[in-house]
């Protein structure tokens, strides 16, 4: 069941048998030469939105901005710095928590945004904390590349080249999806340099054509779907298993 796709009765009738919501979360950035800017929203909104065709679990909509000051270097890229960013996640769950969900799993497809989320949740636990009152919710990210089998199906599918940004699961995952997108490029080298993270410049500068240690041109989109078919079953399970969890209080 897709939020966005529904009504407020229709919201109001699932929190009577379910407190769980999935949001995919990504970021808008460059990702390399046949990389879509997209792909790192598009990966957790794809794998969501067919978790759900199979289980009923209510997937919200994608939050698709996220921090990506790094890639600003690169056109069409858009980044919320670390602290917009965590304002707006903290927004996004009192929201939510205020129509009853109690169990909110990110679904997040960007690395860069890891360190940003899990110090919204923390800022959204120490307003809690510091009442002395019970939070009400609990929250939960999960990185669909660590959900249960698909690191090891990537590596499977591509022992070498996989590298760090622009890997060819993402861009394989994407091509699945969007069959209409799929673009082609020659590389030099094949398999892009590896390096540090700073500013925009300074990543432009260590990977001149957006890749960091990856050849793209390993993605077809039947690898993507089988990455998307079992990411979507371990989301089902994973979501499950948070759903069940109880409070000691
Ligand atoms: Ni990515």
């Amino acid at each position: 069941m897709l939020l966005h796709r529904s009504t407020w009765p229709e919201i109001e009738q699932f929190l009577q048998r379910s407190r769980s919501i999935v949001i995919p979360i990504g970021s808008n950035e460059q990702h390399g030469p046949i990389g879509l800017l997209g792909t790192d929203w598009m990966c957790p909104e794809i794998i969501a939105n067919e978790a759900q065709k199979e289980a009923d679990i209510l997937i919200g909509p994608t939050f698709n901005i996220g921090m990506a000051q790094h890639h600003l270097g690169f056109a069409g890229t858009i980044s919320l710095r670390p602290s917009t960013f965590m304002a707006a996640i903290g927004d996004w769950v009192r929201s939510l928590a205020g129509h009853g969900f109690e169990k909110i799993l990110f679904l997040n497809g960007h690395g860069g945004n890891i360190a940003s989320i899990e110090a919204a949740f923390s800022e959204l636990y120490a307003e809690a904390s510091f009442a002395g009152r019970p939070a009400g919710f609990a929250l939960k990210l999960c990185n669909w590349w660590d959900l249960e089998g698909v690191g090891a199906l990537a590596n499977q599918q591509f022992p070498t080249g996989h590298g760090m940004h622009a890997t060819p699961s993402e861009i394989a995952v994407t091509q699945w999806a969007y069959s209409d997108s799929i673009k082609s490029a020659d590389y030099h080298p094949q398999i892009a340099p590896s390096g540090p993270i700073r500013e925009a410049l300074d990543f432009r500068a260590r990977f001149p054509d957006g890749r960091m240690g990856s050849d793209p041109a390993q993605a077809t989109p039947e690898k993507g779907g089988a990455l998307v078919r079992l990411a979507a079953q371990s989301l089902v399970k994973e979501l499950g298993a948070f759903s069940r969890e109880t409070s000691p209080r």
